[in-house]
């Protein structure tokens, strides 16, 4: 015991205050060979020719085809805030994070065509997250950064699947319990910062501590059903495929409708705000019976999270914004106190929201070169089935009498207009502002404080 103290007091612990990689350079490349990706190939070197184009599925997959086509994730790659962001990300750190960036939006560019910033110049059509890469992942090396195993084999043409029973005319099938459980999407949605390992985007870690994972409910139980709360689909998978109970769809909703907008898709955009529209809750909480005029009042906002299987909102860091707009109105309809409005395209100083703040090495906040990020300033988002409690205190004006009107409103944006117009130039795109859940109640103002006031109802 005091052997070990007296090392410690001598300096040993350098490792523990300042972790660093042991290994050389060509000791990385041997194991990391898409470095600073964790994506694997078991070796192989691979081919565009080694992956099928998605129109050959759609062939048979005519449905499944569709949905994933108008997901996110089919452009993940065409995604003009990627591309930006991207872009950037790459002239700061003179390509260092390419892999890392391409591993996650475009596994068969990163895997097979050397797929970089630069490919945005080309002609060259880079696919996103398509069939052939979440068919052919075998395995993963990790739960992070890209820690997929891509094994196309068009020798043996196997396409992975959760079913056991599967028969194909084209193509081979094999049952992989992997693809059925949410450890399979934790290859790409765990972010953490490739050279300091801040963790950025954690939306897998997130679940696995949640009480979803204790009753067996995956991301697949949410994101491949037609919507929200639809657990059943019954079907057939293929135009020669038996009928099954529930076919798990591809739309792979969340809560980006602004892109889906973008392009020109109103149909999945109003699937994610529906999916949004799901995930929470707003009431007010420990109501007092009046308002007194003169006096300040405090008004209590209970918000839960009743719908993600994650923190709400999850995912990118930067943008991913659900806040409160609570505006206090007298019965003339003159407003007397508001927080939460979008001013200069952003939400105004001391809204309440739940949010990420990202930062850097000196600890002031980084909001859009998320390469610098080196520290988590604050977060606070809610926990899933979890919930958050904030309250707002304003004066109450002399002069008025009758009733008062309370009216919260729960928005969410994927990011703001600020740094939309700061990424693409102002006028490019709009952001859709979701109104989650709303919650209104009207409470009466007395000239004095009354112990009796009249309970509401
Ligand atoms: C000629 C028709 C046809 C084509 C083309 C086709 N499939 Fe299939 N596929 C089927 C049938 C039939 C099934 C079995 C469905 C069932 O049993 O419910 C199937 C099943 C699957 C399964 C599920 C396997 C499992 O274990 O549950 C996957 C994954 C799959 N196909 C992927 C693909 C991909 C990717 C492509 C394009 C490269 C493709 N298929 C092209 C007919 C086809
Ligand atoms: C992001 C990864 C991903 C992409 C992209 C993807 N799939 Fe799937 N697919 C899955 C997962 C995961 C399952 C199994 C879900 C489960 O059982 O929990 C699945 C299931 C299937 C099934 C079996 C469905 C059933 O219920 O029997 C077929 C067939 C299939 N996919 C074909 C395709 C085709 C064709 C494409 C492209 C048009 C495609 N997939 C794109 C992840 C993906
Ligand atoms: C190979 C990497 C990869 C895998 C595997 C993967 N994803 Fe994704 N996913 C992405 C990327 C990249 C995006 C973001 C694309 C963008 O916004 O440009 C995304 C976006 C999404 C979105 C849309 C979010 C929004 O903002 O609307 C959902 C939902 C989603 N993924 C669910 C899943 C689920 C569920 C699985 C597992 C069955 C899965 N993903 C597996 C890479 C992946
Ligand atoms: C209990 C259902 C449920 C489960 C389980 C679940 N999700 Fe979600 N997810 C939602 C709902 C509802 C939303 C929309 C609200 C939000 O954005 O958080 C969502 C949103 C998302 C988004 C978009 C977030 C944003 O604002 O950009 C991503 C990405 C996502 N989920 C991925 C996953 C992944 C990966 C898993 C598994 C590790 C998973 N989800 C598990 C219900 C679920
Ligand atoms: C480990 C996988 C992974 C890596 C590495 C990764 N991303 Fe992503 N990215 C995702 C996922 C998953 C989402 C979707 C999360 C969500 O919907 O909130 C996403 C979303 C985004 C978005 C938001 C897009 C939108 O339209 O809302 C941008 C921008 C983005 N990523 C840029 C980058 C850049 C630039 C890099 C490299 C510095 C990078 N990503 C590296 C997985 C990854």
């Amino acid at each position: 015991m005091s052997v070990s103290l007296f090392a410690f007091a001598n300096g040993n612990n350098e490792k523990w205050l300042k972790p660093h990689k042991t290994l050389t350079e060509e000791q990385i490349k041997q194991q990391l060979p898409f470095y600073p990706s964790r994506a694997s190939t078991n070796g192989h070197k691979l081919t565009p020719e080694m992956f099928e184009d998605p129109k050959i599925c759609q062939g048979c997959h005519n449905e499944i085809y569709q949905q994933w086509e108008r997901s996110v994730m089919a452009n993940s790659w065409e995604d003009p805030i990627y591309r930006e962001l991207f872009k950037r990300a790459s002239a700061a750190t003179d390509g260092k994070v390419d892999n890392f960036c391409v591993a996650c939006h475009s596994p068969i560019g990163l895997t097979s065509m050397n797929a970089n910033a630069a490919s945005f110049d080309t002609d060259e059509h880079i696919p996103g997250v398509n069939c052939e890469v979440c068919h052919h992942i075998v395995g993963l090396t990790g739960s992070d950064n890209g820690a997929y195993i891509l094994a196309p084999n068009k020798d043996k043409h196997v396409k992975l699947g959760p079913r056991t029973d599967a028969e194909s005319p084209y193509h081979n099938t094999q049952f992989l319990s992997l693809q059925t459980k949410s450890e399979f999407c934790s290859a790409c949605h765990n972010v953490s910062h490739p050279f300091n390992s801040t963790p950025i985007e954690r939306t897998y870690d997130e679940w696995l501590e949640s009480t979803y994972n204790e009753q067996g409910i995956h991301c697949q139980d949410c994101h491949m059903t037609p919507g929200p709360g639809k657990k059943a689909n019954p079907g057939k998978s293929a135009v020669m495929g038996k009928p099954r109970e529930h076919i798990y769809s591809h739309e792979f909703t969340g809560g980006n409708s602004t892109l889906h907008q973008y392009f020109d898709d109103p149909d999945s955009a109003e699937l994610a705000r529906e999916m949004l529209r799901s995930a929470a809750t707003m009431e007010f909480i420990e109501l007092p019976a009046n308002l007194v005029a003169g006096e300040m009042a405090t008004i209590k906002i209970k918000v839960s999270n009743v719908g993600a299987g994650h923190k709400l909102p999850t995912g990118f860091p930067e943008g991913r914004e659900v806040w409160i707009d609570f505006k206090v109105n007298t019965a003339d309809k003159e407003q007397i106190y508001r927080s939460g409005a979008v001013v200069d395209g952003h939400t105004e100083e001391g809204t309440r929201n739940f949010k990420v703040t990202l930062g850097d090495a000196n600890g002031n906040v980084v909001d859009l070169n998320v390469w610098e990020v080196d520290r988590i300033l604050s977060d606070t988002r809610i926990l899933p089935n979890g919930y958050s409690v904030v309250d707002y205190t304003f004066m109450v004006p002399e002069d008025i009498s009758g009733n008062i009107t309370l009216d919260a409103t729960l928005n969410y944006w994927p990011f703001s207009q600020k740094l939309v117009d700061e990424l693409l130039g102002e006028g490019k795109l709009k952001v859709d502002i979701v109104n989650m859940t709303s919650a209104q109640i009207k409470l009466p103002v007395t000239k004095e404080k009354s112990a009796k006031a009249i309970a509401m109802k």
